[in-house]
């Protein structure tokens, strides 16, 4: 997983947590490049991954609405307050010195004026964007609502698939919400006008839609493409897994040019004007795609596969994407593996932990018990979550 220029790399060193979700307050510190978290069920482990996981923009790990956030009191949840905050101190990797720029403060909580909003600071202050903090951190994840991936529909394949490339194109979330407020304005307007609806202005969403759904295959493509090339992790042992966007936009981009497929696009939206208002969908774009995954040493496609091949091929993805992130920009992202030992055989499980071991990304592993991680105990620091707080423990 590591690459060249990745000594730039922040290191989350203490984590402060206020009145989010069944902390009170917590401050953990982690003290070692790979850390591993353990407890019984209900203990925490998945909300202290969550918290790390809102350091960057967007919902988490588990896609949370923010008002939900906040600790509430299980005896008296209405009067519970609705402020929550998680603050991180992150330093880099190499830094030996106390010199300004080595450490970057990351915070984040409930907005004071409404509870489903969240702001955060940059150094005590609010950035100026967003992006601002994005270009400081990543964080890359994986949790056990992952597994479910294989047997949902294809829309939670696609949203997999779009964080993969937002990860290392933020403007791909752009091209998305475009494309998809287009095909809602060009829905509406069938639903609304039918036949009778004004053909310039479809013509101007179709135009929209193409492009931006021409431009999202290609990005798609490309993240696909990147992550196939990838090398393989640590000693080679883990499963690799072969991915492929399934739909009409990329089987033609294999063969056409965008522009041309862009204009294919237009026509086919014009002629399919009729037969989309009676469906009351439409049939063409960017929402059609479906990832398609496969075991690459069998060609078994994943929903064939085993739970546990499954859940393999699921952080070879999530692994190969970080060494992505880590060589385009110079950095490798945090990385936080719920459960990740859950479902897999013994040797599926040290090829895993020879490739956190090689790697150089911050490794924050969860567990109900220790032991399972024992291999790791000579590069890797435990922590026992209990009561809410954490404290050292032995792995194993
Ligand atoms: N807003 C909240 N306030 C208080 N407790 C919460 C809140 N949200 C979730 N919890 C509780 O946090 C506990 C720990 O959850 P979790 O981190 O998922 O456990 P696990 O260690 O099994 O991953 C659960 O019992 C859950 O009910
Ligand atoms: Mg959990």
């Amino acid at each position: 997983m590591s690459e060249a220029g990745t000594t730039g790399a922040l290191r989350l060193t203490r984590l402060r947590l206020t009145r989010f979700r069944n902390y009170a307050t917590l401050d953990f510190q982690p003290g070692a490049r790979i850390c591993v978290i353990f407890g019984a069920n209900g203990s925490g482990k998945t909300n202290l991954l969550e918290a790390i996981s809102l350091l960057v923009p967007g919902r988490g790990l588990r896609g949370a609405r923010f008002a939900d956030l906040a600790r509430r009191d299980a005896a008296a949840p209405a009067a519970s307050p609705s402020g929550w905050g998680v603050h991180a101190t992150l330093r880099r990797a190499n830094a030996d010195t106390g010199a300004t720029g080595d450490t970057v403060e990351i915070a984040t909580g409930s907005a004071p004026d409404a509870a489903d909003r969240r702001v955060f600071r940059l150094n005590g202050t609010p950035p100026r964007s967003q992006a601002e903090i994005a270009a400081h951190l990543s964080v890359v994840w994986l949790t056990p609502a992952m597994e479910r991936l294989f047997q949902e529909p294809a829309a939670g394949r696609r949203r997999f698939l779009d964080r993969l490339v937002f990860a290392l194109e933020p403007g791909h979330a752009r091209e998305i919400a475009a494309h998809d407020a287009a095909q809602g304005a060009r829905n509406r307007l069938l639903a609304e006008a039918g036949a009778r609806a004004d053909p310039s202005w479809l013509a101007g969403l179709e135009d929209a839609i193409a492009r931006h759904a021409v431009a999202a295959s290609v990005a798609r493509r490309g993240l696909i493409a990147a992550l196939n090339g990838a090398p393989a992790l640590g000693d080679g042992a883990f499963p690799r897994a072969q991915l492929a966007l399934d739909c009409a936009i990329s089987t033609a981009l294999e063969t056409q040019p965008a522009i041309a497929v862009e204009d294919d696009l237009r026509r086919a939206l014009a002629a399919g004007r009729a037969r989309d208002a009676a469906a009351g969908t439409a049939l063409l774009g960017a929402q059609r795609a479906d990832l398609a995954m496969a075991d690459a040493a069998s060609a078994t496609p994943a929903r064939l596969c085993s739970t546990g091949q499954q859940k393999a091929l699921l952080i070879g993805v999530i692994l190969a994407h970080a060494g992505l992130i880590a060589a385009r920009r110079g950095q490798a992202p945090l990385l936080l593996l719920d459960e990740p030992a859950v479902h897999l055989d013994p040797a599926r499980r040290a090829a895993l932990f020879a490739a956190l071991a090689a790697g150089d990304a911050q490794v924050l592993l969860t567990g109900t018990d220790g032991e399972i991680f024992r291999p790791l105990a000579a590069i890797a620091r435990g922590f026992v979550l209990e009561q809410g707080q954490a404290q050292a423990a032995d792995l194993g």
